[in-house]
């Protein structure tokens, strides 16, 4: 079976409870969830993980050798971590950067992603539906390369 590893990042285990005006109330296990089920419909198969810390999101990439591909809303380490950057840019799948809010609408120090010079592509500001069109993203990348 085909593997999507979807990772993340910092204080995205609060999803439900943190600023529900920008993030919504769903629950990040429910994110994960429909994500899975989605993508059980293509029939992959989903690991997840979490972590709020840098190094275990960098541990979890280095280690995906059985994963076709890598979905990650890494939070704000988006914004500052080069080194996930370099960890996503040794990954030899298909890497999606994804985000429930817009941060090119938001605070100036969300306008720059450190992760999307190495993905194939971002997606962002649609909520849960984010996690969704992600999967749809992989899909193609991986049937057809476009
Ligand atoms: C986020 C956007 C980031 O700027 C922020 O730090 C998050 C969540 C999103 O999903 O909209 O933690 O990645």
């Amino acid at each position: 079976m085909t593997t999507i590893l979807l990772l993340s990042g910092p204080n995205l285990d609060r999803l439900g409870e943190r600023s529900p005006e920008i993030y919504g109330t769903m629950t990040l296990a429910e994110h994960v969830d429909r994500f899975t089920q989605l993508a059980a419909s293509y029939a992959y198969d989903v690991r997840h993980r979490q972590s709020n810390f840098e190094g275990d999101l960098i541990e979890e990439i280095a280690g995906a050798r059985d994963a076709a591909a890598i979905v990650i809303n890494a939070g704000a380490l988006t914004h500052t971590s080069w080194a996930l950057a370099d960890a996503l840019g040794a990954f030899a799948g298909v890497s999606i950067e994804v985000h429930l809010s817009n941060p090119a609408a938001r605070e100036p120090f969300r306008h720059t992603s450190t992760l999307a010079p190495v993905v194939a592509g971002s997606i962002a500001g649609f909520g849960g539906l984010s996690y969704e069109l992600a999967v749809e993203a992989v899909r193609r990348l991986l049937s057809n390369g476009a």
